[in-house]
């Protein structure tokens, strides 16, 4: 029966929430004035890392973090960051899909690129010998992960529940992929070719990196999405970043 299959998903959404939500209170408790080296931030970092810093701050505990650095480095002032922050806040993000599961792919893909960001990110603070951003974007990139494993797991119940539409889901949803901060984040044109310059992130990052290996874990490749119909387009030439 379609009702008791739907309450019996909407169940283990639920026991996988309150699963993620317990273990985020036990293990990934961290606190942004007490839990990072700020006396070593680097205030001669590259204007290139404050950039893309600045250009991740988007999520609540995390922007807090980003823009601690920001100030503490010297890189910003408190008003240019407050300011940042409202013309971020003015723009509101659209939904980029309509139904829970896509939006529950989408948010999959987005988690594990928002992760590998901050990783690639923290690279290069270490690099320029920030200890200070670098634990920031550790702590952070933790949480990102778990996110990530959430969605995931998510993914997978409406595998098992319909394969096929998922993957029709799936799909579409790789099709147009394009990050939250393409669309909230001002000037992102300048911003996104320095994320790219950096090697912080860019279309092939995402097509090894992201699409590659989610679409296994999940059970299924490039090639079983493309053979679903028509061809995948966008997925063959740099879309997104590079625009
Ligand atoms: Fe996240």
């Amino acid at each position: 029966m379609k009702g008791s299959s739907n309450t019996q998903l909407e169940n283990r959404f639920y026991e996988l929430y309150i699963d993620f939500f317990n273990r985020a209170e036990a293990e990934r408790r961290w606190n942004v004035q007490k839990d990072i080296p700020w006396d070593q931030c680097n205030s001669k970092a590259s204007d290139a890392i404050a950039l893309i810093v600045e250009s991740f701050c988007a999520e609540s505990k995390h922007s807090l973090v980003l823009e601690e650095w920001l100030v503490r480095s010297g890189k910003r002032s408190i008003q240019e960051v407050r300011d940042f922050a409202g013309t971020v806040l003015e723009r509101e993000w659209e939904l980029p899909f309509s139904t829970p599961r896509q939006m529950m792919i989408y948010t999959t893909f987005q988690e594990l690129s928002t992760g590998l960001n901050y990783k690639n990110l923290r690279r290069k603070a270490m690099e320029q010998g920030d200890k200070a951003l670098a634990t920031a974007l550790s702590f952070v990139a933790r949480d990102e992960s778990a996110h990530y494993q959430f969605f995931q797991d998510g993914v997978k119940l409406y595998m098992q529940e319909d394969r096929d539409g998922t993957l029709e889901d799936m799909k579409k949803v790789l099709e147009g992929f394009r990050m939250p901060a393409q669309d909230l984040i001002p000037n992102w044109e300048v911003r996104g070719k320095t994320i790219i310059g950096e090697k912080v992130f860019s279309d092939r990052i995402f097509y090894k990196d992201i699409m590659r290996p989610i679409l296994s874990i999940l059970g299924t490749s490039r090639d079983e999405l493309q053979a679903l119909g028509e061809k995948l387009p966008e997925l063959t030439v740099p879309p997104s970043l590079a625009r």
